[in-house]
């Protein structure tokens, strides 16, 4: 026992600062961030009162070295991974300032670890929020009821983007101390077998897969972690492998319980189904848009037209909160009027009744819409960056990008930088729990954006115009096997391969 009593700190949102121990709690639990991203941290919450300029905090953070601008933007996109995208406010041309409200930390705040020491292991496994969730509070309330009433298969079905990911982790987080035995987040986009599901689950619980019979292995694994949640995200790809996996489990297991997002249901016996909608345009669906605007600007206000205008732009998009993600993070560079005319013509381009889903459309259209605002070295970049199939560092990036056909286009670290800017790409400290590669800030892509940019690709010469041989697939898939060969060594490389069925990626 310490006899020390815990540092003070400066509480954020979920987020606490205690400068004494270098060290950020989410939710009570410490949060891995590199030490510059640290004192990175300090020297703005210090000057929160004032915009910080680049210069003067790259002095403050690498004192006595001249270093790169984008040094610090790479630590400010992994604060922002790690803290959250709202906290740290870019202002354009003049610097950055943390804008997020502070309060102090009760200095004994119990920490989750305190609370519950089981759960911790799990928790570990589940993705930090980055930013402000919005709404959902009957689908929070349906999913707590549908788990504490006895139901032990929960899919919550809805089209790419609706926010089935987002809704499972905010359930999970709120709900951490239900579940004794850990709350295991399993990401299974990369598996096209019950082998490969298995093989993920098997990283997620950090367990060694034995040599045969790994569903029964991971059956009994669970079963020893008695009350436990496991998160089984992007199911899709498995549905027809559903019943191979899963009653295995729930049988050996018998009081782990699962959460299944998929964009299809998986029609087992006992699964409860939660069919996520859209948010509610005029209240969740204006809320979103106006988060995400200020992380992008803090100044960012919204006048009664402007509300209006933001309105009809989120019931335009059917209230998918990617789409409205995506068009928000134009709203530094465009009025709400503007981007509602603008967005009204592309989905008048895009209207086509033989739509498989009109929701699935929207999204399309509205990616499309993002899309077609890039200059052509960007869309290259994003359509080259489609090879990496999980997160990737810049190193990576720009071993693969290829902008040679552009000799005005910035280097490869401004256009991510770019991307990032546009919610096209997203940021954070380190690779995510449970997928392997080195320390250090990476990248990484939302599914449907990534699905996007990989069918850009394959249309390669359609997409760029002039400099359409840059996009060659084939090319920039050896480009990213050669590197992947060289950097991360050959079971990776091997993994990467088995994810791909042979394809270099
Ligand atoms: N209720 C919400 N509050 C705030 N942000 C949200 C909410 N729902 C979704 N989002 C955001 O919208 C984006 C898409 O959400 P998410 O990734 O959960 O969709 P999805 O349904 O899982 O998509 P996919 O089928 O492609 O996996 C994410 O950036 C997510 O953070
Ligand atoms: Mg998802």
């Amino acid at each position: 026992m310490s006899a020390q009593p815990p540092s003070p700190g400066l509480r954020f949102g979920r987020c606490c600062v205690e400068p004494a121990r270098r060290r950020v709690l989410i939710d009570g639990r410490p949060v891995r961030l590199g030490g510059r991203a640290f004192d990175l941290l300090v020297a703005l919450v210090e000057r929160r009162e004032r915009v910080v300029s680049k210069a003067e905090l790259t002095g403050l953070v690498w004192p006595g070295l001249v270093v790169e601008d984008s040094n610090l933007t790479v630590q400010v996109a992994s604060l922002r991974k790690a803290l959250g995208s709202e906290a740290i406010a870019t202002i354009a041309g003049r610097g950055y300032q943390f804008v997020a409200t502070l309060e102090p930390a009760a200095p004994t705040a119990p920490t989750v670890a305190a609370a519950a020491p089981a759960a911790v292991a799990g928790a570990h496994a589940l993705p930090a929020e980055l930013d402000s969730f919005v709404g959902r509070g009957a689908e929070l309330a349906d999913l707590a009821a549908g788990l504490d009433g006895g139901a032990r298969l929960v899919s919550v079905v809805g089209p790419a983007g609706s926010g089935k990911t987002r809704l499972a982790c905010r359930y999970a987080w709120s709900r951490l101390s239900d579940w004794p035995g850990g709350v295991y987040f399993c990401d299974l986009s990369g598996a096209r077998s019950a082998a490969g599901a298995a093989c993920a689950l098997a990283t997620t619980l950090d367990v060694a897969p034995g040599a045969d019979d790994a569903l029964t292995q991971l059956g009994h694994a669970l079963a020893a972690r008695g009350r436990c949640l496991v998160v089984l995200d992007n199911f899709e790809p498995l549905v027809r492998e559903a019943p191979r996996l899963l009653p295995p489990w729930l049988g050996r297991a018998v009081r782990a319980c699962f959460l299944v997002t998929s964009r299809e249901r998986l029609s087992l016996e006992g699964e409860q189904l939660l069919a996520l909608g859209p948010l509610e345009p005029a209240r969740e669906g204006v809320e979103l848009f106006v988060a995400r605007a200020r992380a992008r600007a803090a100044d960012f206000v919204l006048t009664p037209q402007g509300r209006s205008e933001v309105e009809r732009i989120a019931a335009l998009v059917d209230g998918l909160p990617l789409a409205i993600e995506l068009v928000a993070a134009r709203a530094q560079v465009l009025a709400p009027a503007q981007l509602l005319a603008r967005l009204q013509e592309r989905l008048r381009v895009r209207a086509d009744p033989r739509a498989p889903s009109a929701r699935r459309g929207t999204l399309r259209a509205a990616i499309d819409w993002s899309w077609s605002l890039l200059s052509p070295w960007e869309q290259a970049a994003l359509a080259q960056a489609s090879v990496f199939a999980g997160p990737f560092r810049l190193e990576d990036a720009e071993a693969v990008i290829d902008l040679s056909p552009w000799p005005q286009a910035p280097p490869v670290i401004d256009v991510v930088q770019l991307l990032l800017d546009k919610n096209l790409l997203r940021a954070g400290a380190q690779f995510p729990a449970g997928v392997h590669g080195p320390d250090g800030p990476c990248f990484w892509w939302l599914l449907s954006i990534q699905e996007y940019a990989a069918g850009k690709l394959r249309a390669g010469g359609a997409v760029v115009g002039a400099a359409a041989s840059a996009l060659d697939e084939g090319a920039a898939q050896q480009r990213h096997g050669r590197h992947f060969a060289a950097t991360r060594g050959s079971a990776e490389a091997l993994a990467a391969v088995d994810r791909h069925g042979g394809a270099a990626r």
